[in-house]
């Protein structure tokens, strides 16, 4: 089994509602499995340091789960038109893998997650792109040939999966929205299945 490094981070949920249907998809492809991370919050207090094992959710992120991962999915709430500050963090800490060039030619895609429907999805998702062209990984998105993205009046394009959560977060996924972040993890596992093989 190949893993699929599905890492996030989430405060409200949204977020994590999504790296699960991009697990699903991931797992649809057989001989692939998802690893499902996430990365702790950032605080003022910057020498505390959180437990390694968070109470609920999966386990925090290490640099060994890059490392192993035959592709990545990384996923953030939108945070002022840009991803939130935790994933950055913990993205800053990937230098020694960049030096090793490790992460250099895997596949990777983004999601994201936004209170307003016009508040900077697809900023944040290109913008999430950066450091993973930075390490060398390739970047896929979702093709127009799912066509959800066409009729999608919620979340949903062609740079990556994304979910509008409304003002208090509480507004479901739409089948659009479920069914293109589980094609997201699909298409990344299947590209990461066809390099592997190469
Ligand atoms: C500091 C901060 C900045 C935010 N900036 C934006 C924004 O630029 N656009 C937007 O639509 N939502 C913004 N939001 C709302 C979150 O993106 C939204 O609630 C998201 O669904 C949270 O995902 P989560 O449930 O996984 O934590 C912001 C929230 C916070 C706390």
């Amino acid at each position: 089994m190949a893993d699929i490094l599905i890492l996030y981070y989430s405060r409200y949920g949204s977020v994590a509602a999504m790296a699960q249907l991009i697990a699903r998809g991931v797992e649809q492809v057989p001989g692939m499995q998802a690893r499902l991370r996430t990365v702790p919050a950032v605080s003022t207090v910057c020498e505390a340091v959180e437990d390694s094992i968070p109470g609920d959710g999966p386990p925090y992120a290490t640099l060994d789960d890059l490392r192993e991962c035959a592709g990545l999915a990384l996923g953030s709430p939108t945070r002022f038109g840009n991803m939130a500050a935790p994933l950055k963090y913990f993205i800053d800490s990937t230098g020694s893998l960049w030096l090793s060039g490790v992460m250099a030619g895997k596949p990777a895609a983004v999601f994201t997650s936004t209170s307003t429907l016009h508040g900077g999805q697809e900023s944040t998702l290109l913008s999430m792109m950066i450091p993973l062209l930075h390490h060398g990984m390739m970047v896929l998105g979702l093709p127009f040939s799912e066509t959800d993205i066409l009729t999608t009046t919620s979340g949903g394009t062609p740079y990556g999966a994304s979910h509008w959560a409304g003002n208090d977060s509480d507004q479901p996924m739409s089948e659009e929205e479920k069914r293109l972040c589980r094609a997201l993890g699909k298409r990344l596992a299947e590209a990461a299945q066809a390099l592997i093989r190469e």
